[in-house]
């Protein structure tokens, strides 16, 4: 009987220890971050609002991470850049071995990579500038974007009104992405072909906010806009409902970025003009792959498939840079092949052999 009770005890204990659990940070599942000898990587989100990051950008980076024997944690900081500085902190104290850093503000972060590089940590900026050349820069090619962007609405309206729909101001990536596009548009306004009728940022990219400022130009200039260089689909989005309302969707052409499902429709609607896809995924397994080696202890200077970028702010970068491809009509059938989108939602409303993969 007494045999019995002790079992009964241990049971219990037993029981009890496992119902208190332990406050180490949610992972993707696989073991415990902080536990001995287990890499960690920490990747602070800015904020998951484009369809990309959840979507395409994090499932990547967790991937890789799991391929190279590292765990996951993260955090989200709703758009503010505040709170990512706070996040960075917490990602430290919850024990990561390198930092993968979304920046709400290249800027404002800065304060929170040096904290995270004097302590020995490895930071990647992700997608987006930081400029501290301790950082490894990861991204697109930003400034090939805009040309891709301006060249393509360009080839469709060589002389008109022209409306430019930045993106955040405190993203880098908005005036990279509005410097290419000024590259390729500058002799067509040098030459009086081309009037700049209207330009603004977009207060974090935000679709509804750029709905607005398009609908302030329209107003502003009698809807008289022959062309809208519009910086990103989520904007696009905002920028066609504001040409839909006038009647003018389809007409007037609009730029984007980033292949989402919804602005690829558009393209193939005709609605909108080009989406310059950036393959995340590739962009996602790059970071998860170098934070991964780096966490490692891998030296930057030995990360393979870098190169130097010479920044805004007089910093070399070492960076690796991924190339954009501009989807049109033409060419719908790139993202269908690399199985970015299906068929179905690319091609949801459009007749039947009118373009390219639909
Ligand atoms: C940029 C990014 C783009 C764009 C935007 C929205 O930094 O390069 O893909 O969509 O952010 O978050």
């Amino acid at each position: 009987m007494k045999h019995l009770r002790l079992l009964f005890v241990i049971l219990l204990l037993g029981l009890v220890a496992a119902a208190c659990g332990d406050d180490t940070p949610s992972t993707d599942g696989e073991g415990d971050p902080g536990a001995e000898g287990d890499l960690v990587v920490g990747v602070s989100w800015n904020n998951y609002n484009e369809e990309r990051w959840a979507k395409s950008d994090e499932p990547a980076i967790k991937a890789a991470l799991d391929a190279a024997g590292a765990s996951y944690i993260s955090t989200d900081a709703g758009s503010s850049a505040e709170q990512q500085l706070a996040d960075v902190e917490q990602l430290i104290s919850q024990g990561a071995d390198a930092l993968i850093i979304l920046a709400q503000d290249g800027t404002a972060v800065l304060p929170a990579v040096q904290s995270a590089l004097d302590q020995g940590i490895p930071v990647v900026a992700y997608d987006r500038l930081i400029e501290n050349p301790g950082a490894l820069y990861i991204t697109f090619d930003n400034v090939e974007v805009g040309r891709m962007q301006a060249r393509e609405i360009l080839e469709l309206v060589p002389e008109g009104n022209y409306v430019f729909i930045k993106g955040n101001a405190a993203d880098a990536n908005a005036d990279f992405l509005r410097g290419g596009q000024q590259e390729i548009l500058q002799a067509a306004i040098d030459a009086g072909d081309i009037v700049n009728v209207g330009e603004s940022y977009t207060d974090n990219w935000d679709p509804a906010v750029a709905q607005t400022n398009m609908e302030q130009f329209l107003t502003q200039n009698n809807n008289e806009v022959d062309a809208v260089v519009a910086s990103n689909d989520g904007m696009a989005g905002g920028v066609v409902a504001a040409l839909e309302a006038q009647g003018l969707a389809g007409i007037v052409p609009v730029s984007g970025q980033d292949g989402d499902a919804a602005a690829l429709n558009r393209v193939a609607l005709g609605t909108q003009a080009v989406s310059v896809w950036k393959d995340a995924r590739e962009l996602g397994k790059a970071a998860g792959e170098a934070a991964a080696e780096l966490a490692k202890g891998t030296p930057l200077s030995s990360i393979s498939g870098t190169t130097s970028f010479e920044s805004p702010g007089g910093n070399t970068m070492t960076a690796i840079l991924l190339a954009p491809i501009p989807i049109t009509q033409d060419n719908l059938s790139v993202v269908l092949d690399a199985d970015w989108i299906d068929a179905a939602t690319l091609c949801q409303g459009v007749e039947a052999g009118s373009v390219d993969g639909c």
